[in-house]
């Protein structure tokens, strides 16, 4: 054991601390009874480079993964340190989210204990993010259906594996049916908020699939091998790799007649399909994953116009079609301690009238939410693509009288984008994260003819 002397004035501050923790309604947080949180030190994880060693591959392809990034990447340390972090000391009810967002972005930090961890450009271990260990090391869940970091790990000389064949002068190796299993990924890609929301369920989502029912798993969709003997691919993609992006959903146009007729309206249908995701889409962090729809009319004069949806009147379609007027998030002022604070534009620079497939988070006090951790509801409106939905959106437009030849040609794109241009624009985000990018797109051209 190492010797640690304290001075006197650290004594003094620990006392005072232990005796504001057992004031009334300051209680010390408790710690739930399987949690591993401080059960281990940064010392008994390797670092991904030692894997990476003989791993090569491996390390290459999960060094460029969000994984790799799940501390470091900008929108997650300001989401962190600017809001999560502040607002678990300011309000009882989320004071876990100071370790608990940790478990998930910064395991390592967790794992030992060091809450809150350094800030990123400090350079801590916590940098490492879902390191190789995390993964290779968990055996099992505290949950038959996983969330919120319920891990269950075996932190030691095996490294848990998918054939447990093969022999290696570094580790011990042990076969792993939890570790191909989608109730792993369900461990962090599932998340409850404290206030009992389902904030996160791709996992839950996956399980209501066929996918599931056919026991296509996260990893068959997300971890595919390069080629024939190649490693499991470590690159996790998602939405931001651009092939993957590509025709997630797909788009097929129908129009009412072969023909735009003079004096008449034209009537529009875009139908939809999710038909590559096992869950919905967007999923995961669906408080700020914006999926919207533009149609834009080239008139007969050659001039573009944005078409707007036409509405279908369920509940609380309103946060589904774009509106420039729509003020929402006040709660990062009511945090941030910003007098005066109206809320930023709750759509970004979405034209007026564009369908938005998402599903809003609504905070205690009623009002809608980026901050998940702080969502008491989010159970008025789901407007995202379930596995293999179909969905038909309406458009109109009217082709003046009197014309009797020219065209009109519909362009119809949809767009997704990892949070609204609002929220990037105020925290200064990458415009990467904040960038439109196209999923799918078509168009139709269509013949004036005048019928009069
Ligand atoms: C000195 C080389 C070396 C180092 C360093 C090393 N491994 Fe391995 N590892 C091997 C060999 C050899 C095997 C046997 C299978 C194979 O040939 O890939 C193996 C197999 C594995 C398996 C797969 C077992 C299976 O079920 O298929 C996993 C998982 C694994 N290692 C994880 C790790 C992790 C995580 C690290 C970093 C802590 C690491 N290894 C470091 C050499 C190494
Ligand atoms: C220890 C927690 C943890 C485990 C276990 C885990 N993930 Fe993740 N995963 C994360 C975090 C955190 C992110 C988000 C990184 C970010 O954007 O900051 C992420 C991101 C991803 C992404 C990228 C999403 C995007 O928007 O680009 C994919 C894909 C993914 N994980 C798949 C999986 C699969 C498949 C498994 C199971 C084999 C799994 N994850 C297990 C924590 C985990
Ligand atoms: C998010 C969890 C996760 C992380 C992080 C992760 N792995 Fe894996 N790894 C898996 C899963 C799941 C499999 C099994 C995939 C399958 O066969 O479906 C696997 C398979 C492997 C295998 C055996 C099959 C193969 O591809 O050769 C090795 C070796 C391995 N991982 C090493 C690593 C190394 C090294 C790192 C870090 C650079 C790492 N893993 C990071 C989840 C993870
Ligand atoms: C049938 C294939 C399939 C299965 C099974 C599947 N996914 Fe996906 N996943 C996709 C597709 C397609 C996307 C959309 C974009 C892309 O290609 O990455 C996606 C997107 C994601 C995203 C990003 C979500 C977003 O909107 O930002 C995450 C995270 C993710 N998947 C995790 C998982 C996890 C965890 C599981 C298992 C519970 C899983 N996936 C099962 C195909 C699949
Ligand atoms: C149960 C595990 C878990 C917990 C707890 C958790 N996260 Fe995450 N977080 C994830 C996963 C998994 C993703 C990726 C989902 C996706 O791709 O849509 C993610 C995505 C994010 C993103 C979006 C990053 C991007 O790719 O754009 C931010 C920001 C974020 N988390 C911040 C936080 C904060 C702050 C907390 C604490 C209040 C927190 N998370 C708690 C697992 C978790």
């Amino acid at each position: 054991m190492k010797k640690v002397h304290f001075p006197i004035y650290l004594i003094l501050i620990g006392a005072m601390v232990a005796a504001i923790s057992i004031l009334p309604g300051c209680s010390p947080k408790e710690k739930a009874p399987d949690s591993l949180e401080g059960e281990f030190t940064y010392e008994d994880f390797e670092k991904p480079g030692t894997c990476g060693d003989c791993h090569q591959q491996n390390f290459i392809n999960w060094e460029g993964s969000m994984m790799a990034a799940s501390f470091t990447h900008e929108w997650d340390a300001v989401e962190y340190f600017q809001l999560a972090l502040p607002h678990s000391q300011m309000l009882d009810e989320v004071s876990e989210v100071e370790s608990g967002c940790v478990s998930c972005h910064g395991p390592l930090a967790y794992l030992a204990g060091d809450i809150p961890p350094p800030h990123p450009d400090e350079g801590g271990r916590v940098n490492e993010g879902v390191s190789c260990e995390i993964c290779h090391f968990i055996t099992g869940s505290t949950e038959p259906e996983p969330f919120n970091f319920s891990a269950v790990m075996d932190v030691g000389d095996t490294r848990y594996g998918p054939t447990g064949a093969g022999e290696s002068p570094f580790h011990q190796i042990e076969k792993s049916d939890f570790l191909t299993s989608a109730e792993m990924c369900a461990i962090c890609h599932d998340e409850k908020s404290p206030y009992g929301a389902w904030v996160k369920e791709t996992y839950r989502e996956w399980s209501e699939s066929h996918y599931s029912q056919e026991g296509t798993t996260c990893q068959d969709c997300h971890m595919v091998a390069a080629g024939e003997g190649q490693s499991s691919g470590h690159t996790f993609e998602g939405p931001r790799s651009p092939e993957r992006l590509q025709d997630a959903v797909t788009i097929t146009l129908e129009t009412d007649r072969p023909e735009a007729r003079a004096g008449q309206v034209t009537t529009l249908y875009v139908n939809l399909e999710n038909d590559l995701c096992g869950h919905y889409f967007p999923s995961g962090s669906s408080e700020e994953r914006m999926l919207w729809l533009e149609v834009w009319l080239t008139d007969h004069l050659g001039e573009k116009h944005h078409l707007p949806v036409h509405s279908k009147g369920f509940e609380g379609e309103e946060y589904t079609i774009a509106d420039s007027t729509a003020l929402e998030y006040r709660d990062i002022g009511e945090i941030m301690g910003i007098e005066g604070f109206e809320g930023l534009s709750r759509d970004g620079d979405i034209p007026d009238g564009a369908r938005i497939f998402r599903r809003p988070f609504f905070n205690p006090q009623g009002e809608m939410t980026i901050c998940q951790w702080y969502t008491s509801d989010n159970t008025l409106v789901d407007y995202r693509f379930a596995p293999g939905e179909t969905r038909q959106e309406m458009y109109t437009t009217r082709t003046p009288d009197g014309l009797s030849h020219g065209r009109v040609t519909f362009d119809v794109t949809l767009y997704y984008s990892p949070v609204p241009s609002s929220i990037g624009e105020f925290f200064e985000l990458p415009a990467e994260d904040y960038m439109p990018r196209v999923v799918a797109s078509e168009s139709v051209t269509l013949d004036i003819v005048d019928w009069g």
